[in-house]
Formats: C-alpha cells, sequence, structure tokens
C-alpha cells in the first residue's frame, strides 16, 4: 500500500512544473503590465546561497524588444559572439550529447525541417534571436565576475521565474543562444555590470504552432537519483 499523501500543494505543484514546457512560437500580444510586475515579484522569492541574491534583470518589451532583436540579428549575422560564460567543445559527454540529439530529432521534425538540413537548422536558430515572436525578454545577469556559485543561483532564479510565469498562464523560452551575444545585449540596455548566463523570451502562446506540442522526456528517476540510507 502506498503512504504517497497528496496535498493540495502537491497536487498544485504535480500541475506547475509538469505543466511548465518551452514555447518557441508566441502571440504578438503584450502582457499586461500588473501581470509582468507579479511575475517578476514572485520570481524574487528564488532561494540563493546566503541569501545573496546575484541576480540583475533586464526586462524588454515593446521598441526596446525591437531594437534589440535587430542588434542581435546584426551581431549574429556578423559573427559578432561574445559569452560570459565558456561553452568549450567537451561540455558535454557522450551520454548528454544522446539525450540533445534525441530533443533535436523532436524539435525538427515538429518543424518539418529534415536531419541533414543544416542550412534550415541554421535559419532557424538565427529567427530564434527574434525571440521566437515573443513581445516580451528577460535577461538573466550573474553579479559580479559571474562564478560558478552565483550562477548556480540564478538557475534557481531562472526556474522560479519559469514556474512564476507558468501559474500566470504565461508561456516561455529559456534561450542560451541569447547569451551568445552578451557585449551587444549589454550594448543596447547600457548594463555595465554582471555577466549574461541566459535570456528568455515570454507571452502568450500561439497554440496553433505544431512546435508548441513538443513534450520532452527525463531521464528515469533511477538514472539520475540514488538514496542513501
Ligand atoms: C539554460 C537553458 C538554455 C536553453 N537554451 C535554449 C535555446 O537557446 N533555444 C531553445 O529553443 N531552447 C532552449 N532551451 C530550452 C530547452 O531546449 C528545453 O528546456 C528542454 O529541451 C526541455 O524541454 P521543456 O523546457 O519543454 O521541458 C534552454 C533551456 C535552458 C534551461
Amino acid at each position: 500500500m502506498s503512504l504517497l499523501a497528496p496535498t493540495e500543494l502537491s497536487d498544485c505543484a504535480e500541475k506547475l512544473i509538469r505543466g511548465r514546457h518551452s514555447t518557441r512560437a508566441f502571440r504578438p500580444e503584450a502582457l499586461p503590465e500588473d501581470t509582468i510586475r507579479a511575475i517578476f515579484s514572485l520570481a524574487g522569492a528564488a532561494p540563493s546561497n546566503s541569501n545573496a541574491q546575484p541576480w540583475r534583470v533586464e526586462v524588454v518589451s515593446g521598441a526596446t524588444r525591437e531594437r534589440l532583436a535587430n542588434a542581435l540579428q546584426v551581431a549574429h549575422a556578423e559573427k559578432r559572439v561574445s559569452v560570459d560564460f565558456p561553452y568549450p567543445d567537451d561540455l558535454y559527454s557522450q551520454a548528454l550529447q544522446a539525450r540533445r540529439a534525441a530533443f533535436g530529432t523532436q524539435l525538427y521534425g515538429a518543424l518539418g525541417i529534415a536531419a541533414d538540413n543544416h542550412e534550415a537548422r541554421a535559419a532557424y536558430n538565427a529567427e530564434s534571436l527574434r525571440f521566437y515572436g515573443a513581445p516580451h525578454a528577460a535577461f538573466l545577469f550573474v553579479t559580479g565576475d559571474g562564478g560558478a556559485r552565483l550562477a548556480a543561483d540564478v538557475g534557481a532564479y531562472m526556474q522560479t521565474l519559469l514556474l512564476a510565469m507558468t501559474a500566470y498562464g504565461v508561456a516561455s523560452c529559456p534561450q542560451g543562444l541569447l547569451s551568445f551575444y552578451a557585449d551587444t545585449v549589454r550594448a543596447e540596455l547600457a548594463v555595465s555590470e554582471g555577466q549574461l548566463l541566459v535570456g528568455i523570451s515570454f507571452g502568450y502562446a500561439d497554440g496553433t504552432a505544431p512546435v508548441n506540442h513538443i513534450r520532452t522526456e527525463r531521464a528515469a528517476l533511477e538514472a539520475i537519483t540514488t538514496f542513501h540510507s
């Protein structure tokens, strides 16, 4: 007999955490300002080491969003890549590469892009710098020199933010790709401090887009967790 005792909150957590999915096609309409403020206010409740809260968040909408999207496309076309966090070739082990490949098959399959069509994949990635059409984007900076421990705190902030968005009916896509143009983001937003970890596009999902119906798998509990007793 199972002793599992679901509570109202565990039920909500199951829905919230499992109900969050990355969205890659958005409706153009802006979110109400109150909703945006509520979401970012809630995200600020994220935990951090000694409660240092080593994050700075830049949220772009409207004309600033448009200007930044254009600047990112130009930076991409001119190959002006600038990363604050290194991305070495051997970052992913073979096992992790296999998961990435499986995801790629799913994503490009939903988009109708053949596995060997590198040109179409590259074009899709370039276009994603326009935030997948989302009316808003948030840029998460790690304060100071962006040490690994501080970046971990900002990771906790990111997930808290994504779940806060889900709770308010707002769709999102974390985009590591946006952090490959850190100097462009810094220049356009006049940011003088911190290291860019990730960008997050957000808004209302376009429910008609097949790409938004992708549901990714996860490794089995036993594959990633050891319970010691
Ligand atoms: C740090 C981080 C960076 C990501 N970068 C990108 C990205 O550049 N482009 C993209 O389309 N999705 C990106 N994603 C979304 C992942 O592909 C997605 O989270 C993963 O495949 C699991 O799917 P799910 O979010 O729908 O559960 C990123 C996610 C995270 C957490």
